[in-house]
């Protein structure tokens, strides 16, 4: 039994010769059999050799670890005045305590003070980062956003909804400025993805050469020009989240068949790297010209196709939904009301005509420029005809706006009545000299008077 026990101890002896800290090793009466606590008490082993630990440190709980057979691990312990982080670990051998060993991992409790405050500056650091890094990759836009009172639309947005909160990969088809990358936005808002990043690639506006790295990153010295420590791709950073890839229609052949792989592998490699990195990202793809059109002329990989075409939204253009003019422009004109200072202004019923005729190829983000330019140049509260651009046609609108015109008569009317009301008062009631100050003749200024019932006399 004591040769056992001695053999089983003599591998702790070997660990406890070796050790920095300091370590103390009893048998089950709680004597010493090891001691290399020399450097830290100042003690040296051929003098406690044998002795009761009790007798030998101070505040010890070795001799009761024997008795429980618990271990205590990083518990302080005071001894010669400062506080150490001592554990204590019972020696089993069949379920029976057959000694304890004592560590000390910390000279003074201050060490770890430091540490840990080390550490708590870290973790403030890389939070600070992680928050940065979520707000510059987070989507603005949620389905509220989606202003819309079309039946379609509201129809696409249900499907996008519900989409959201699966994990199917997305495409998202329609012309310039219909507001796809709104839903790419609400979608990922709407997905338990929402904490993690939301990462918006256009692929047109990166260089075919450059897209591979930024989206699979790349070693050190993976190609001339590549930085020193690598640079992380964008499935990598986008862990968790969500990838928009825009203008996915505009992609190199041999990218689409990279891409393809790591859609369906759901892992990739950094460019010069030879580590499978896995990626729980969900695509969403937006294209403004027709992928299938694309594939049937061989400029997109079908397989690709269908496996970004998981769900599909084809969000129709503003000309086949016109009914959402009226609430658009309501809800763009409270923003330039809201957010740019403007002053309450709202789209004439001629106005309103004009835009219903007009075919918008650049959908709700044209009707958003030339809604801004008209209430910039319109003085009052009513945006008229006139202050559309030449491009949309107003003649076609303007002959039934009765409202408008009754209005505008009706504004002239007031402005000629305070001419001349001011003239006459100037003048002391002299129609002449009155006559005279406006510019005009005297037989103007009578048929004037009359027609607004001015009676001269009340003056
Ligand atoms: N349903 C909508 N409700 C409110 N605003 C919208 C809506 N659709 C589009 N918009 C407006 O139109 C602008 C263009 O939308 P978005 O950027 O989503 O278009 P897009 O389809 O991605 O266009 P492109 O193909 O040119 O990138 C947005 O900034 C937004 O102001
Ligand atoms: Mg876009």
């Amino acid at each position: 039994m004591m040769e056992e026990l001695m053999d089983s101890l003599d591998v702790m002896k070997d660990i406890l010769d070796n050790a920095y800290q300091g370590m103390v090793l009893i048998d089950k009466e709680g004597r010493i059999i090891k001691w290399n606590y020399e450097n830290l008490l100042g003690i040296k082993e051929k003098d406690v050799l044998d002795k009761h630990v009790e007798e030998v440190i101070e505040n010890t709980r070795l001799h009761i670890v024997i008795k429980t057979g618990e271990k205590e691990i990083c518990k302080i312990q005071r001894i010669q005045g400062h506080d150490m982080l001592a554990s204590r670990i019972p020696i089993k051998k069949d379920d029976e305590v057959i000694g304890a060993v004592g560590t000390v991992l910390f000279r003074d409790i201050e060490e770890i003070r430091t540490m840990a405050k080390r550490v708590e500056i870290l973790e403030k650091t890389v939070g600070k980062y992680k928050d940065e890094i979520s707000q510059m990759y987070s989507a603005k836009y949620t389905f509220k956003d989606i202003i819309t009172q079309n039946d379609k639309m509201q129809e696409l947005k249900e499907i996008a909804r519900k989409a959201a909160g699966l994990n199917s990969t997305i495409l998202i088809q329609g012309e310039s400025g219909t507001g796809k990358e709104f839903f790419a936005h609400a979608i990922h808002n709407a997905s338990d993805r929402v904490y993690n990043p939301f990462i918006q690639i256009n692929c047109a506006a990166i260089p075919h050469e450059l897209l591979e790295s930024e989206l699979f990153g790349y070693e050190g010295g993976a190609f001339t020009g590549a930085k020193k420590g690598g640079k992380i791709g964008k499935f990598e950073l986008g862990n968790g989240g969500t990838i928009l890839l825009d203008e996915i229609s505009t992609m190199t052949y041999s990218m689409q068949a990279k891409l393809l792989r790591v859609l369906e592998e759901r892992e990739f490699e950094r460019i010069g790297g030879n580590i499978r990195i896995k990626s729980d990202v969900r695509i969403i793809s937006c294209t403004n010209e027709n992928l299938h059109t694309a594939v049937q002329e061989g400029r997109f990989r079908q397989d690709l196709y269908y496996r970004l075409n998981v769900v599909g939204i084809d969000i129709p253009p503003l000309r086949d939904r016109l009914d959402d003019i009226p609430v658009l422009s309501l809800y763009i004109l409270k923003e330039l009301v809201d957010k740019m200072g403007f002053s309450y202004i709202e789209v004439s019923d001629s106005a309103m005509k004009c835009l219903k005729l007009y075919n918008w190829p650049g959908n709700v983000r044209e009707l958003r420029n030339v809604l801004e330019r008209a209430a910039n140049i319109a003085t009052g509260k009513y945006i008229y005809p006139e202050h559309l651009p030449d491009s949309i046609n107003r003649k076609l609108c303007i002959s039934d706006g009765k409202k408008e015109i009754k209005l505008l008569k009706d504004k002239v009317a007031e402005a000629e009545i305070n001419a001349i009301m001011e003239a006459l008062k100037f003048t002391n009631g002299s129609r002449t000299k009155a006559a005279r100050r406006l510019g005009i003749h005297r037989t103007a200024l009578y048929k004037k008077l009359s027609g607004y019932g001015i009676n001269i006399k009340e003056l």
